[in-house]
């Protein structure tokens, strides 16, 4: 009988500081870059962000948004025996981020916590390394988190990016079941594509070396992503034998409502089958698919029992799809 990766419990934080697209213009606006509610929602269906304070890292929102998964799923955290986090805004260069998680959910049992890198792809990555553990024995019950402090590595005087990433966290239990779960993955990645959304600074001798905020060819990024996601997910649900008529929900990487709804009428989905929190989170990055997941499990549209199709892209370039049962 297959061992599946089943999830039993998802949680998710939003650090408190909501800026509206009228907040951030009148913010950027004092240093002389100008934008508007209007521009931002037209193109991207984003209308409110949540920035982090300065000193909140990405492992505290992961830290309030696994509590919640937990406590969700009914279990003690003692019991977890794996930790993975998704994230490009480690709290530190290491030790990693699931590491200093582990520690601060007062985890003594020794699993093992390591992050994944594949930026806005991240929590698809994490959750197929996951489900691949679980698979395989390796573990049983496995805390998946994206987290994100975006807002750190945020050029403020470019207002082609700023105005569409923002800060939070989403996470999920995962249980090793004869009942199923994760059906079916599918990632991939084409690092010709690095210089296309990147953040190029590192560090080196003591010093950050090149330019430590995020750069992006917008238009790149997204003539890609609309190129890659439908097949992506096609792929997944070949792999599990159904169809597209089979999805009860779509949950894509929130980045732009625009590459949302191409993705869903190439998938023949209607916008209704698809969970949307981009425009009150803009884009979490590694943390966007589990908030939206979180979001749709708590306000009960996702229910027990329907067949959800996870995807993601992203700088690598990355991208991925997950098809689970609930
Ligand atoms: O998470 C990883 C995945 N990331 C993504 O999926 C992002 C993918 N890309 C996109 O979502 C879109 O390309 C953007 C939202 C980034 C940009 O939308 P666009 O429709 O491609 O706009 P554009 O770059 O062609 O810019 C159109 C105009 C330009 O002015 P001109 O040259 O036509 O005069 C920009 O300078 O809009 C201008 N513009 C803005 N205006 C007001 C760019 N940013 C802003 C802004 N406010 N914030």
């Amino acid at each position: 009988m297959r061992r599946y990766a089943r999830i039993i419990g998802t949680g998710s934080y939003l650090p408190p500081r909501r800026l509206t697209n009228n907040d951030l213009a009148a913010e950027l606006a004092q240093r002389g870059i100008e934008t508007s509610d209007e521009w931002i929602v037209e193109r991207t269906g984003i209308r409110a962000r949540h920035f982090a304070a300065p000193d909140v890292a990405s492992s505290d929102l992961a830290l309030e948004a696994s509590r919640k998964a937990i406590e969700a799923a009914g279990i003690n955290a003692q019991d977890i025996d794996l930790i993975i986090v998704a994230t490009s805004t480690p709290d530190m260069v290491f030790p990693s981020t699931a590491a200093i998680l582990q520690h601060k959910l007062g985890i003594s049992n020794g699993c093992p916590a390591f992050d994944v890198q594949a930026v806005c792809s991240g929590f698809v990555y994490a959750l197929t390394v996951a489900d691949s553990m679980i698979q395989t024995g390796a573990a049983k019950r496995v805390l998946v988190v994206g987290s994100e402090v975006f807002s750190r590595i945020l050029d403020f005087n470019d207002r082609t990016t700023c105005v569409l990433f923002g800060d939070g966290a989403g996470a999920v239990v995962l249980e090793a079941s004869d009942q199923p779960g994760i059906l079916s993955a599918e990632l991939h990645a084409d690092g010709s594509h690095v210089g296309i959304l990147c953040v190029p600074g590192h560090v080196s001798g003591g010093n950050v070396l090149g330019d430590p905020l995020l750069k992006m060819d917008g238009q790149a990024v997204f003539k890609l992503a609309v190129g890659v996601l439908d097949k992506a997910a096609r792929a997944a649900l070949e792999k599990a034998g159904l169809q597209e008529s089979d999805v009860d929900w779509l949950i894509p990487h929130q980045a732009n409502i625009r590459i949302m709804q191409s993705t869903a009428r190439k998938l023949k989905l209607s916008m209704d089958k698809v969970v949307v929190t981009v425009d009150q989170h803009g884009n979490t990055s590694a943390a966007s698919i589990p908030l939206a997941l979180d979001h749709g499990v708590r306000s009960g549209q996702v229910k027990p029992g329907q067949t959800v199709l996870l995807e993601g892209v992203g700088g690598g370039f990355t991208w991925g799809a997950v098809l689970l049962k609930m």
